[in-house]
C-alpha cells in the first residue's frame, strides 16, 4: 500500500537519484522510519546554493510515506557556512547565476526565485514528520535558516549559530526569520540578526534555539537517541499533535480548544470507534 502511494506520487528513485543528488553534494538514507539529509560538500564547509535547494524540495516532494523523523546534517567541521559566496561575485555559481543576474530580474521572476528556495525549507515543518537538525561548528546563513526550519536541534558544544545576513547587506529570507522570533522572542532575535554575532552553544540552550547540547563526538548518538524517542509514540497521534501546537499561537483560546476536541475525535473514533 505505502509502496504503491510512493509510486503515486512519482516514487523518490524517479523524482531524484543519488548520482544527481552526489553532483550537489548531498547524501540522502531512508532506514525504516527515518530519513537522513547529509550536506556533502565538507571542503566547502557545506555552502549552499539552488542547486542545494532544488534538490532538497524534491527530497520533500518524493518522502517516502513511512518516514516520521528526518534528520538534517553536514558532514565534516560545519553544519553549513551558509550561500555559497560564488552568489557575491559577478560570475556567480556556474548555471545558477548570482546575486547581480538576480537583481535584474522584474518583482514577480525574483518574487518565484526566492520562493523556490524557500521550498527547500518548509517541508521540513510538516506535520507528518519531525525533523531534527544535527549541527556540529559553524551554521551561518543559509545554514543557521536550515537549522531553524526543522522542528529540533540538538547540536554539538562546538556549534556556531550566525545570521550573517545583515552583515551582508542582506536579509534572512529562506524562512528562519519566524522560527527565529517564535523560539527565542523578538528582541532576542533583533539581537542575533542585526548584530551578526555568534551564538555559541550554551546561550543556544539557554535561549531554547537548542533542545540538547552534546560534546561532539556524541552527536549521531544523541539525534539517534531522540529519533527513538519520537518513534515511540502513536504515529497518527503524533501528526495530530504536532498540528495542534503548530497551529496553536495563530489561534484564540477558544479556538485551539475546538481544535483539540475535533483532532480528539478523530483519534477516539480511530482507537475505540
Ligand atoms: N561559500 C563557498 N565556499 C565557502 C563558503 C561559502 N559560504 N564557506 C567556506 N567556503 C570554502 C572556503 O572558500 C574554503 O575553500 P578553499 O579550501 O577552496 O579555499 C573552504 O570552504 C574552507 O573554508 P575556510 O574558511 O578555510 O574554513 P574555516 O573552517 O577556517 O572557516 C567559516 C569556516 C568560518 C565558515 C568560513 O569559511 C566562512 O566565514 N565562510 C563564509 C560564511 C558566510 O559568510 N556565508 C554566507 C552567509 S549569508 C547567507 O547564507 C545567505
Amino acid at each position: 500500500m505505502a509502496e504503491a502511494q510512493e509510486q503515486q506520487r512519482g516514487g523518490y528513485a524517479e523524482n531524484v537519484s543519488a548520482a544527481e543528488l552526489a553532483e550537489v553534494g548531498i547524501r540522502f538514507e531512508v532506514d525504516g522510519e527515518i530519513a537522513t539529509i547529509t550536506l556533502d560538500r565538507p571542503d566547502k564547509r557545506n555552502a549552499q546554493t539552488f542547486a542545494t535547494w532544488s534538490a532538497l524540495a524534491r527530497i520533500g516532494e518524493s518522502l517516502p510515506e513511512r518516514v516520521r523523523v528526518v534528520v538534517v546534517k553536514g558532514e565534516g567541521p560545519s553544519f553549513s557556512a551558509g550561500i555559497d559566496l560564488r552568489m557575491f561575485t559577478p560570475e556567480g555559481v556556474p548555471g545558477q547565476g548570482s546575486f547581480a543576474s538576480a537583481a535584474k530580474a522584474d518583482d514577480t521572476s525574483f518574487d518565484q526565485l526566492v520562493d523556490q528556495a524557500q521550498q527547500a525549507f518548509l517541508w521540513l515543518r510538516r506535520p507528518e514528520i519531525v525533523s531534527i537538525a544535527a549541527v556540529q561548528g559553524h551554521a551561518i546563513g543559509a545554514g543557521f535558516q536550515l537549522a531553524l526550519a526543522c522542528d529540533l536541534r540538538v547540536v554539538a558544544d562546538d556549534v556556531k549559530f550566525c545570521m550573517k545576513e545583515p552583515a551582508l547587506g542582506l536579509v534572512p529570507d529562506l524562512t528562519g526569520t519566524k522560527p527565529l522570533v517564535e523560539l527565542v522572542g523578538p528582541a532576542k532575535a533583533i539581537d542575533i540578526c542585526l548584530t551578526a554575532r555568534v551564538v555559541h552553544a550554551d546561550e543556544a540552550l539557554r535561549i531554547g534555539l537548542a533542545e540538547r547540547v552534546v560534546a561532539r563526538d556524541d552527536l549521531a548518538a544523541a539525534v539517534a537517541e531522540k529519533a527513538a524517542e519520537l518513534l515511540s509514540t502513536n504515529r497518527d497521534a503524533a501528526v495530530a499533535t504536532k498540528r495542534l501546537l503548530q497551529g496553536a499561537r495563530g489561534r484564540t483560546l477558544e479556538e485551539q480548544c475546538a481544535a483539540e476536541r475535533a483532532e480528539q475525535a478523530t483519534r477516539v473514533r480511530a482507537l475505540f470507534g
